[in-house]
C-alpha cells in the first residue's frame, strides 16, 4: 500500500505561489510538505502540461482552451503575473518539468489526470509515455474524476497506485471502488461524515480529503482516520500537524 504523507499542498503551496507551478511546489518543498497535488491536461498538439481550468483566462495571460493552443504558446504564457508581481514570468510547467523538479526535492506527487475538454485515453496514454521514458520519476499517486482515466490506468500501469477521485460517495462506493481496482479514496471532505468516513478506514481504504485550510476541521478528519489532507496552505496545517496526528487506520 502506498504510504501518502497527511498532509498534501494543493496545485503546490497555492496560498503563497501561483497554483500549478514549479514555483508552488518549491515553496510547498520549503514548508515541509513531502507531496504535492497537481493537475495534468494535453495541449493541442498532445503535450503534457500542469493547468486546472479548461480555459487560460483565470491563471495566465492567454485566452481560449487550453487544448486549442500547442505547448510552444502555452509556454510562452505568464501563469505567475495573475498572482503577484514577484511570480511574473512564471511558466506552465510541462508534466516533464514537473518530475523532474519533484525528484531532485525527494518530493512525490498526487498527479490528478484532468482531461477537461480533451480525450481522457489520449491524455492517459501521454501521461504513460512520459512516466516510462522518465529516468527521473518521484513517487506518484494518479487520481481522476474520470472514470475512463481511472480504468485506463489501472489496466496499463497496474503497479502505479491510482485514486478514485469523488465530489460525493455513491451509495454502492464499495463494489465500484472494487471494479475499477483503486488504491485510494479521494473524496471533498464536505461530503464525509463521521460514519462514511468509518465505512471507508474500516474497509482499510486510504482515505484522501481536498480542499481544507482550516485546523480544527484537519483535526476533526484525522480523528476520523482520514489518511491524508490535501490542503492549500500546507506552511499551516504542518506547523499544527509536524506528524500525523491520529493513527492513519484504526
Ligand atoms: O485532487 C483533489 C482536488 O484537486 C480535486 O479538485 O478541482 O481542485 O482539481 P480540483
Ligand atoms: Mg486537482
Amino acid at each position: 500500500m502506498i504510504d501518502i504523507p497527511h498532509i498534501v499542498a494543493h496545485r503546490g503551496a497555492s496560498i503563497e505561489a501561483p497554483e500549478n507551478t514549479i514555483a508552488a511546489f518549491r515553496v510547498a518543498g520549503a514548508r515541509g510538505a513531502k507531496w504535492i497535488e497537481c493537475d495534468v491536461t494535453l495541449s493541442a498538439d498532445d503535450k503534457c502540461v500542469l493547468i486546472h481550468d479548461d480555459t487560460l483566462e483565470r491563471t495566465t495571460n492567454g485566452t481560449g482552451p487550453i487544448h486549442h493552443s500547442d505547448f510552444d504558446a502555452l509556454r510562452n504564457l505568464d501563469a505567475g503575473g495573475w498572482f503577484s508581481d514577484i511570480y511574473k514570468g512564471e511558466r506552465i510547467p510541462s508534466l516533464k518539468d514537473t518530475l523532474e523538479t519533484l525528484y531532485f526535492m525527494d518530493m512525490g506527487a498526487n498527479l490528478e489526470i484532468k482531461p477537461s475538454g480533451c480525450d481522457p485515453v489520449r491524455l492517459c496514454e501521454e501521461v504513460i509515455k512520459e512516466l516510462r521514458i522518465s529516468k527521473t520519476v518521484p513517487p506518484i499517486l494518479i487520481s481522476s474524476f474520470d472514470d475512463t482515466a481511472v480504468a485506463h490506468m489501472r489496466k496499463h500501469m497496474p503497479d502505479l497506485p491510482c485514486g478514485w477521485l469523488l465530489e460525493t460517495l455513491p451509495k454502492n462506493w464499495k463494489a465500484e471502488y472494487a471494479r475499477l481496482g483503486a488504491s485510494a479514496i479521494h473524496i471533498d471532505h464536505k461530503a464525509l461524515t463521521p460514519v462514511s468516513a468509518a465505512e471507508i478506514v474500516d474497509a482499510g481504504v486510504p482515505l484522501v480529503c481536498y480542499t481544507i485550510n482550516d485546523v480544527e476541521r484537519a483535526k476533526e478528519l484525522f480523528s476520523w482516520g482520514v489518511t491524508s489532507v490535501i490542503t492549500d496552505d500546507p506552511a499551516k496545517l504542518l506547523m499544527a500537524f509536524p506528524r500525523r496526528p491520529f493513527a492513519a487506520h484504526r
